[in-house]
């Protein structure tokens, strides 16, 4: 009996004494992150599989903190030396521009950035585009920026007509369906190997209004764009090329998408009918009752 219950003590001190050796041997690999672990394993076990984990970086180059393990004991108090906490949207790109310098002062002169200053959180940032702890490269075909993910990624914004408010602002929303349509998205379809993406014509980051002169579609620059290498070379016929990009143009009546309208009109049908029930059932009961105290009297 007494050696049996021995043996055991001694099976949970080896199993033990193997967890504080793998928490060792782990606090070695990536020192930063075992404090953070503790408590917040979700984003640690995403940031594991990132593009940024093993390079040297770790979570507090991001949200500062201390990680020193102080002894055994990990504390909230991690949390305090410099501890910037979550950023704002706003405040976001300080958190990148660390040590992505260039492609966020390129970002910031964008049509995205310029709604964000705005106000507009809905518009894209950096983490929109990318993901948070799990940032990949765009390489790996999970990615978000993954070339045949870049459609649905800026769809899921362009397409949407309440993100994209474009009853106030007349902004089109059928950007996917008309890219569908388009030669560009049929030919890669039909087994072309040269897929001309969103972001191949509009930028990764200095995304920007077609009237803006800077921008990429903007027809005095639409020859450099299209006349990019591996694309249309030495194009320079801007009505050939910058007619029929997205094959048809949206519907507008003035200067609203019609598409727009349709999701517009579906509101209001549903609350006018919720009023009618509503109204009816209340009319019901109220006259129900008008009635019982007129039997009464
Ligand atoms: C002892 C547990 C504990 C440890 C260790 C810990 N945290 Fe936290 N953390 C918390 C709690 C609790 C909150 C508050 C959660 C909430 O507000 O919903 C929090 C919130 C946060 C937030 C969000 C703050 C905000 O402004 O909303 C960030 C970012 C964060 N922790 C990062 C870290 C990092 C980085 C580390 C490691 C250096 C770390 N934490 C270690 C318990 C911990
Ligand atoms: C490349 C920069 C970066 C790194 C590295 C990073 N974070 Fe974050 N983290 C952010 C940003 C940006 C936000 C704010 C997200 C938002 O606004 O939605 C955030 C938010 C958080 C939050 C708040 C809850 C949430 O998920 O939005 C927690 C907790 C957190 N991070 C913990 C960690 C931990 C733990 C690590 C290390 C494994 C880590 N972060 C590494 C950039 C980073
Ligand atoms: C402490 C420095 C550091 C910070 C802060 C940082 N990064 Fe990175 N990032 C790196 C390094 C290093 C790489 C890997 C580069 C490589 O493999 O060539 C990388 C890679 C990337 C990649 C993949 C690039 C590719 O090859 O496709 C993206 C996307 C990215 N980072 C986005 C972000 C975003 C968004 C933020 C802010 C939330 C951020 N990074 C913050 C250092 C950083
Ligand atoms: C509207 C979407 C979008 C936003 C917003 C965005 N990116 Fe990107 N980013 C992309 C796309 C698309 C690629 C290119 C993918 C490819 O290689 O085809 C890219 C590429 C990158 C790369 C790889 C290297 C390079 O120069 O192309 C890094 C690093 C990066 N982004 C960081 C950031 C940071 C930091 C921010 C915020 C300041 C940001 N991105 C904002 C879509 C976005
Ligand atoms: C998180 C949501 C979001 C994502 C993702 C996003 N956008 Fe945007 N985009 C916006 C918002 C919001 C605006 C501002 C619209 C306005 O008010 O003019 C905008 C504006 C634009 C404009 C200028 C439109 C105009 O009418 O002036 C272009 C072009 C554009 N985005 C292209 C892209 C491309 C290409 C991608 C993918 C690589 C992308 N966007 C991803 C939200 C997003
Ligand atoms: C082959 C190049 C090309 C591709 C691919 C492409 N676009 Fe465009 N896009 C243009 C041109 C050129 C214009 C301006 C003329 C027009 O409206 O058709 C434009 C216009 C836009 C506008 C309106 C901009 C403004 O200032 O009014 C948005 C938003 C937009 N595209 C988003 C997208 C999205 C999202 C995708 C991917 C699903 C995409 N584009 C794919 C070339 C392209």
């Amino acid at each position: 009996m007494y050696l049996r219950a021995g043996g055991g003590r001694i099976i949970v001190l080896l199993f033990l004494a193997g967890l504080i050796l793998t928490g060792v041997a782990v606090a070695q690999v990536n020192n930063g992150d075992v404090s953070c672990y503790h408590c917040h394993p979700k984003q640690v076990n995403e940031f594991e599989k990132s593009v940024h984990f093993n390079k040297n970086i770790s979570c507090t180059d991001c949200h500062g903190g201390d990680i020193k393990i102080n002894g055994t004991v990990i504390s909230i108090n991690v949390m305090t030396k410099d501890f910037g906490g979550s950023p704002s949207k706003l405040n976001l790109t300080t958190f990148c521009s660390k040590c992505h310098a260039q492609v966020t002062a390129k970002y910031e002169t964008s049509i995205h950035w310029e709604k964000v200053r705005e106000g507009r959180t809905g518009s894209a940032s950096c983490i929109d585009c990318h993901g948070l702890h799990n940032i990949l490269s765009s390489k790996n075909q999970d990615s978000l920026t993954h070339l045949e993910n870049i459609p649905l990624l800026c769809a899921n914004c362009h397409e949407n007509q309440t993100k994209m408010q474009a009853w106030y602002y007349g902004i089109k929303t059928d950007r996917f369906d008309t890219y569908k349509k388009s030669y560009h998205y049929k030919s890669y379809l039909s087994g072309g190997n040269v897929l001309a993406t969103c972001s191949d014509c509009h930028e990764n980051h200095d995304t920007r209004s077609e009237d803006e002169p800077g921008s990429a579609i903007n027809p005095a620059n639409l020859p450099a764009t299209c006349g990019k290498t591996g694309c249309h070379p030495g194009a320079n016929n801007v009505y050939v090329y910058g007619g029929k990009i997205h094959e048809e143009q949206s519907v507008t009546l003035f200067f609203i998408d019609v598409k727009s309208l349709v999701t517009y009109f579906y509101i209001i049908m549903i609350l006018f009918e919720l009023t009618f029930t509503f109204g009816l059932i209340f009319l019901g009961i109220t006259s129900g009752l008008d009635i019982r105290r007129k039997n009464h009297d």
